[in-house]
């Protein structure tokens, strides 16, 4: 029975990823702060919860790990814009520290899911493939390609690197973000029956199904390691590559609500298509998830009440939330609680 250390394991994908590498017969250490609460893994005999900071993380943890899928991230770009130096430090150097610390304590394989966004945007109708020159333009796409260049050295006969540049993920997950495209339009159309869409629609994206992403990520753990070592895959599939008008549409038709679309801000130019065809045929994977499948499912689970609109939904308002409550509490905090002793 192989050991997963799983990083960033209560987040969106990491929330999805645990169950299923559990469920696939894995053993997994679950490391992450747990930001959004450590409510979002249910408790399993295979599964080892440890909370702490992947900038501290230590030797001890990586004892009888089999491979390391290191998700731990700010993971939005206005949420790297105000933790900037938070977001170097995790993104990028402790993720290349646990790379490192991952070799050296005998741990076979480590996989840095990290994103398109690094493509930064191009013209319109250029497709990008993993050859393709980089122009990260945030600090979160700059710190995810500091750290793709800082672990794929460590890539050798005994040490399997790869690198997943992740399309926009979208679906449910027990620690749901609203604040991704597909996400958020569906959460929209459920509110107030409005899709806000920015202007003009043309613009071109790539997503890729929670579903997917975490499918890929088991496939990498079994998968020959010649044939991924050392490499770097777009994770997504051609028709998951969305102009932004007609996946409004899509959403749109698939909801069985009547829905609007309210368009916002100025002609937004920057677009990029994303060629995925190296992990289709390395893996002879398909994604199989489409938005419209997508945006029905996270529909259904806001009717049926297994989601909510929660507060933690929004990534960069929980972190001001936590940062605004932290001053607060460590003022009025005394012998350990508030108002209960
Ligand atoms: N969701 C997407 O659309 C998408 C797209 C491309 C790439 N990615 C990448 O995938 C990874 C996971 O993204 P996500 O959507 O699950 O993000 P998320 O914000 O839901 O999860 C990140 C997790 O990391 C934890 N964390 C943050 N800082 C920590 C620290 N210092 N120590 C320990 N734990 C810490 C948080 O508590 C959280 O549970 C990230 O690296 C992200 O950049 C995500």
């Amino acid at each position: 029975m192989k050991t997963i250390l799983v990083t960033g394991a209560g987040g969106y994908i990491g929330s999805v990823l645990v169950p299923k590498l559990l469920g696939k017969g894995y053993r997994v250490k679950a490391l992450d702060r747990f930001f959004f609460g450590q409510d979002k893994l249910e408790l399993h005999e295979n599964l080892k919860i440890i909370q702490d900071d992947t900038r501290r993380i230590k030797d001890e943890y990586f004892a009888d790990v089999d491979a390391v899928i290191d998700l731990v991230a700010i993971s939005n770009d206005p949420s790297g814009e105000l933790l900037q130096e938070a977001t170097y430090q995790i993104n990028q150097i402790s993720r290349v520290n646990t790379a490192y610390l991952a070799k050296k304590n005998g741990v076979k394989t480590y996989i840095l899911p990290s994103s398109c966004s690094i493509y930064g945007f191009v013209d319109n109708n250029i497709i990008v493939n993993e050859d393709s020159p980089t122009n990260p333009l945030t600090t979160y796409a700059k710190a995810n390609e500091k750290a793709e260049l800082g672990v794929l050295p460590l890539a050798d006969s005994s040490f399997t690197v790869v690198v997943m540049r992740q399309a926009t993920v979208y679906g449910y997950s027990p620690r749901m973000r609203f604040d991704l495209a597909i996400n958020g339009m569906t959460l929209g159309a459920y509110k107030t029956g409005v899709i806000p869409l920015m202007r003009d629609g043309s613009q071109w994206r790539p997503f890729v199904h929670v579903q997917d992403t975490t499918d890929v990520m088991c496939m990498l753990l079994e998968a020959e390691k010649e044939k991924i070592n050392g490499q770097i895959f777009n994770i997504g599939s051609e028709a998951n590559n969305y102009q932004l008008g007609p996946l409004a549409d899509e959403v749109a038709k698939a909801l069985p609500k009547k829905v609007e679309i309210e368009w916002y801000g100025d002609p937004d130019h920057r677009s990029y298509r994303v060629s995925f065809n190296k992990i289709e045929q390395t893996l002879n994977w398909q994604a199989k998830w489409t938005a419209a499948d997508g945006a029905l499912e996270i529909y259904d689970a806001l009717i049926s009440g297994k989601l909510e609109n929660m507060e933690q939904s929004i990534t960069l308002n929980w972190y001001k939330e936590l940062i605004k409550w932290h001053g607060i509490i460590k003022k009025i905090e005394m012998y350990d609680g508030i108002i209960d002793l």
